[in-house]
């Protein structure tokens, strides 16, 4: 009897990153479910990807930021039959506002989106793992988590939760089979500009700061493979978290009031 293909869970596989940890893990053998708002994308990366890969794709169209959207996931896994090996929190967006002057409905969404939709999931799916005594669990933090916090940012605020729950998660679970990397990818190529509206600004930061949404990926899934709790990708972004991170928190406050080009 052949062994089952591993399956993948994707969230924010619609575009950018997650739609490149789609399709480098459908190229490794895996199953997959897409998970984003728009149904009509992962449609057709869904039938371009077990066309060419023979493996099962499934697709959910959801909105991450609705409080009842993991249970909606896990229904829909139930119905399938699967469970998941591979877990893939990527969903995101910056909103880059006033903290003060935006309504509560997007403060509150972006975290339910990024922050609690993320912590859910792991939560429904990482006790399965452990009873299989294998998963690999990838949570798409920032180099933001990094860096010194910018003003107007509730995004790195976010981003660092996810890089130390990650962490923490990764040590109680790696003595069960399942590892969990952070993943802080700096600026990559893909869609979040544009929906953060900051397009033009990032147009005119330095080409050798940005990364192609492959080679982050490609690095990802090595560093979660090897039992990496934490990503930098990239020698450039590995660079700057290093020089960045031990940096006093007075400088850090002064750095990132004076240099946040988003501002
Ligand atoms: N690009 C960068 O420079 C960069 C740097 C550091 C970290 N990141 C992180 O990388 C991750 C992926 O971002 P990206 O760069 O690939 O951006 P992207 O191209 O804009 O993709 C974002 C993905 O998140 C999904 N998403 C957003 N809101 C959602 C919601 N309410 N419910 C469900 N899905 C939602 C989007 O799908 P729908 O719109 O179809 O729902 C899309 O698939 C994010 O967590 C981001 O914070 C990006």
């Amino acid at each position: 009897m052949s062994t089952p293909r591993r399956k993948a869970l994707i969230t924010g596989a619609s575009a950018g990153i997650g739609a490149t940890f789609a399709r480098q893990l459908a190229a490794q053998g895996h199953d997959l479910l897409l998970v984003a708002r728009r149904g009509d994308r992962l449609q057709s990366l869904a039938d371009e990807l077990s066309g060419r890969h023979q493996v099962q794709c499934e697709v959910l169209s959801v909105d991450l930021t609705r409080v009842d959207a993991s249970a909606t996931v896990m229904a829909h896994l139930d119905k399938l039959g699967w469970h998941i090996d591979f877990l893939v929190n990527n969903a995101g967006l910056s909103g880059h506002t006033k903290f003060a002057q935006t309504p509560w409905s997007q403060v509150g969404g972006e975290m339910q989106l990024m922050m609690t939709a993320l912590t859910e999931l792991t939560h429904r799916i990482a006790p399965g793992m452990i009873e299989r005594r294998w998963g690999r669990i990838i949570n798409v933090s920032s180099l933001a988590a990094l860096s010194p916090p910018g003003e107007s940012l509730l995004y790195s605020a976010i981003k660092s939760y996810v890089l130390v729950l990650s962490q923490s998660l990764d040590m109680e679970f790696k003595p069960h089979g399942v590892h969990v990397t952070a993943l802080c990818p700096g600026f990559t190529h893909s869609e979040f500009h544009d929906v953060m509206g900051t397009r033009n600004i990032a147009n005119h930061l330095p080409g050798i700061l940005w990364q192609q949404p492959d080679a982050v990926v490609k690095e990802a899934l090595a560093a979660v493979m090897a039992g990496k709790p934490v990503c930098v990708p990239g020698w450039v972004n590995k660079l700057l978290a290093a020089i960045m991170r031990p940096t006093p928190l007075w400088l850090g406050y002064r750095l990132g009031k004076a240099f946040n080009p988003f501002k």
